[in-house]
């Protein structure tokens, strides 16, 4: 496992306070304010295109009532995911991670690239998200750390490129947590921030890898986390939050 350097706060779905999430433009922006990482999610249209978008539904950011796992690529292509958010975005699409790979790595970004498969597709989207990324990634640069919910995504993880950093996401404290955890050798620990009580962030930095909490826009949140002994966090402004643990006193 290769040794991590995640700096203190990532930029959440690129930077989602500024332009539209997982798109091209919300890479740009996140590197434009310069932010070192961002995180990105990964799912797959039905014929099997890995594309960086959050929601099963299309609705919320591309206005169509339909679900990403019943659409081909080419006609995911088609749909606007940027006017939803506001009309300088129009025309804004849903990035292949290809493409986004590519101005992730032009634009010198870190990455936190999150296996966000639709139920039943697993290992399938881990495989196929994996193979373009390994093609991709340069070797020179450090290497994307890759996190999942679904356990059966990150033992794909493990089983295709063992020497990329993996992350377990906890939505919710978990009895077994640390035994999944130390199953699937996990590099870093993702939980949630809004929910996390100080007892179970003392319990999860026990197991001595470093602990980012999402998804923190709240700078007082930010700097209390962070007090608990957090090591970074995941942000849609980024810039704010960062300006709010560096001048924490
Ligand atoms: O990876 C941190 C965070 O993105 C996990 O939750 O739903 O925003 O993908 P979500
Ligand atoms: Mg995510």
């Amino acid at each position: 496992m290769s040794s991590l350097l995640i700096p203190k706060v990532i930029g959440h779905r690129g930077a989602a306070a500024y332009a539209p999430e997982n798109t091209l433009s919300s890479i740009h922006a996140a590197a434009d304010l310069g932010i070192e990482w961002v995180e990105l999610d990964v799912k797959l249209t039905r014929d099997g295109t890995a594309v960086i978008f959050h929601d099963e539904s299309l609705l919320r950011c591309a206005g169509v009532d339909a679900l990403i796992k019943d659409m081909d690529w080419k006609d995911v292509q088609e749909l606007d995911a940027g006017s939803w958010y506001g009309d300088s975005f129009i025309g804004e699409k849903i990035p292949s991670l290809e493409d986004a790979l590519n101005v992730v790595i032009e634009r010198g970004l870190g990455l936190n690239l999150e296996l966000k498969p639709c139920a039943g597709r697993e290992k399938e989207t881990a495989e196929i998200a994996l193979d373009i990324a390994s093609r991709i990634w340069s070797e020179d640069g450090p290497q994307p750390l890759i996190s999942s919910f679904q356990h059966v995504s990150l033992e794909t993880t493990m089983d295709m490129i063992p020497e990329w950093p993996r992350a377990l996401l906890l939505d919710e404290h978990h009895e077994n947590w640390r035994e999944i955890a130390e199953y699937l050798d996990i590099a870093t620990l993702n939980i949630n921030g809004n929910t996390a009580t100080r007892e179970e962030v003392e319990d999860y930095i026990e197991l001595q890898k470093p602990l980012l909490a999402y998804t923190i826009n709240d700078t007082e949140l930010a700097r209390e986390l962070m007090r608990w002994g957090v090591d970074g966090v995941f942000a849609d402004n980024p810039d704010v939050i960062r300006e709010a643990i560096e001048t924490q006193h």
